[in-house]
């Protein structure tokens, strides 16, 4: 299959995240007109320098509302909406860091809730929204609470969309362990690396995923106009073990 995404204005939220970008790629290289958004001017155009095609880009904190509320202004009509932005923290409830866990809620809930708010005005009634939880929605695992309850609740929301805004899709990827600076982020580069090669021996697939793997799961969302107000797992079996 041959996808053509030419004349498709999509929007990604968080360039400089290794999914987003990923994501982007892949779009672009399907002739997608990409709109992205970053934290700052010089995150955005250093972001930007590193694709190839129609892909342009505005400054958005989530965790403002007047700034999204300003991007989806400056976007106009658009057609896809793909909202990958999210911070990212773990910690165990007793040791709960309640300003960290504020940020996630911030961010991956409220703020992805912010973008389908104000993207809703201007989104195509062909077009699809897709939302990002995480496999730590089905499968517990300790010191993932708030990505899990804010997971959970994009998921509900998602399928409530659906609903709201037909005919536009609304559907929820839940990734499980990707490759990104996400770990990184959370527990440093050497702890990252160990959680990250231990978890792919657990799983049937013997690796963890890429971006790539979560971009073509984007695309496939996009593309297939009768999937609808669905949480796609993508994450190799994890939840199964
Ligand atoms: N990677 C995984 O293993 C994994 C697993 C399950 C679920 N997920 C979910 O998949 C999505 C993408 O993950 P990822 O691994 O690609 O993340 P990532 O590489 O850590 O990137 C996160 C992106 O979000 C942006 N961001 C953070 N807070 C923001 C805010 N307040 N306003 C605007 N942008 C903000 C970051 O911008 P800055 O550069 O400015 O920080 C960065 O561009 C997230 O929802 C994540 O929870 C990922």
């Amino acid at each position: 299959m041959h996808q053509d995404l030419t004349s498709h204005k999509v929007i990604i939220t968080g360039i400089t995240g290794g999914i987003a970008r990923e994501t982007a790629r892949l779009l672009l290289s399907l002739g997608a007109e990409v709109i992205v958004s970053a934290r700052s001017q010089d995150k955005l155009d250093a972001a930007i320098n590193t694709l190839d095609g129609n892909v342009s880009g505005y400054v958005m904190d989530l965790t403002n509302a007047d700034d999204v509320a300003a991007f989806f202004g400056k976007v106009g009509a658009f057609d896809h909406l793909v909202t990958p932005a999210a911070t990212g923290m773990f910690a165990p409830v007793r040791d709960m860091d309640w300003d960290a866990a504020r940020a996630l809620l911030d961010s991956k809930q409220w703020g992805q809730m912010l973008c389908v708010h104000h993207g809703a005005k201007h989104i195509k009634e062909t077009g699809s929204i897709t939302l990002f939880s995480g496999t730590v929605t089905q499968k517990p695992l300790a010191g993932a609470t708030m990505f899990a309850a804010a997971g959970a609740a994009t998921e509900a929301a998602g399928r409530i969309w659906a609903f709201e805004l037909a005919p536009v899709r609304v559907n929820t990827i839940a990734p499980g362990v990707i490759d990104t600076g996400v770990w990184a982020g959370i527990m440093g580069e050497e702890a990252a690396a160990g959680v990250k090669e231990s978890i792919a021996q657990s799983l049937p697939v013997k690796r963890i995923g890429a971006p790539k793997d979560i971009a073509k799961s984007v695309a496939f969302l996009i593309d297939n106009s009768f999937v609808n107000g669905i949480t796609l797992v993508v994450d190799g079996g994890h939840r199964l073990v």
